[in-house]
């Protein structure tokens, strides 16, 4: 559904920005704040929620600051339960809004991997560039960069970015779909692991999948903490990878050694043939994908 709406999204402001955009690349020292930067490229909800946040104020002042300014179609298709819990509430608002202020100016070509980037809401934003040439800023696809303005850089996303308040390991205590795993990480002593800094990807199976499975087999990998070690080493892989990393067909190796392959499918993303439901939720420490199947494993050890 990303790449979908992000496939929208790039013909979209193909003829109406990208054409302002390369021109104005040209001749813009003349002085346009980043508000004005907005409203020449279209970016209207973000124009409108920093105004409504009072944020605009300070983004018209002389100053050397990064917006990352999510188009209007990333707002209009934000999912409605994120819409209302983030958008639709003033304290919130202004939070996302400040996650998407850097306090310093900082262009494309210094976008490094799991660089962090310091915001005005105190937690900094992850930049990834991945092997496919791909740049997420917190796991939104950074479409367009650069655009010029007297006081700073304006970089467009595709999505609007949702602050990650927590790591890994907190989210996982925090969300009640989550117990078994929790349990599992406790036991095993991976939960202070997940809550260092590492950052990781986590491929979080869900209770449903551990419900799932044959009886009694998860309280069998219990009973021997090596086994549920493996098990959960599974579901992790070193690095941070967002669905913009995945190609169909690509491979990544997990803390286990194991070898996960990724198809991507209609949009869906299946990790080794189980559909993650959740994708992309980001988090202090990494990225958290869910499913509700359990990653077997190898067929030997099982
Ligand atoms: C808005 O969000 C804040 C912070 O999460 C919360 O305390 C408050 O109750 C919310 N307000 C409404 C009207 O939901
Ligand atoms: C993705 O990869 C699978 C397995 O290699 C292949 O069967 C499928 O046709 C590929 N899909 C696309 C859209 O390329």
């Amino acid at each position: 559904m990303e790449i979908l709406a992000f496939g929208i999204f790039l013909v979209a402001v193909q003829s109406s920005v990208t054409r302002g955009f390369l021109l104005e690349n040209i001749f813009n020292e003349a002085g346009e704040t980043i508000i004005d930067v907005l409203e020449s490229m279209g970016a209207t909800t973000t124009q409108n929620m920093l105004r409504i946040t009072g944020l605009n104020k300070e983004l018209t002042r002389p100053g050397t600051y990064t917006l990352f300014a999510p188009t209007n179609l990333a707002f209009d298709t934000m999912p409605f339960y994120f819409w209302m819990f983030y958008m639709s509430n003033q304290t919130q608002r202004t939070e996302v809004m400040k996650y998407h202020i850097a306090t310093k100016s900082i262009n494309s070509a210094e976008f490094k991997n799991d660089q962090e980037i310091p915001t005005q809401l105190g937690i900094p934003i992850r930049i990834n560039k991945y092997a496919n040439g791909k740049v997420t800023a917190s796991g939104s696809p950074v479409a367009l960069t650069d655009k010029p303005a007297s006081n700073g850089v304006v970089h467009i996303l595709a999505k609007a970015m949702l602050p990650p308040h927590f790591t890994l390991t907190r989210a996982l205590e925090i969300c009640p779909a989550f117990s078994k795993v929790r349990a599992a990480l406790k036991f095993t002593g991976l939960s202070s692991t997940l809550n260092g800094e590492g950052p990781w990807t986590l491929f979080a199976p869900s209770d449903k999948a551990i419900a799932a499975l044959a009886p009694g087999l998860w309280e069998k990998w219990m009973s021997d903490k090596n086994v549920i070690t493996g098990i959960l080493l599974n579901h992790v892989v070193k690095g941070t990878y967002y669905t913009a990393a995945f190609d169909n067909g690509s491979t990544w190796k997990t803390m286990s050694g194991r070898t996960l392959t990724i198809t991507v499918t209609n949009g869906k993303y299946m990790v080794d043939d189980i559909e993650m439901k959740f994708i992309d939720i980001p988090m202090r420490n990494g990225v958290l994908h869910a499913m509700d199947t359990v990653i077997p494993p190898p067929a030997r050890s099982a």
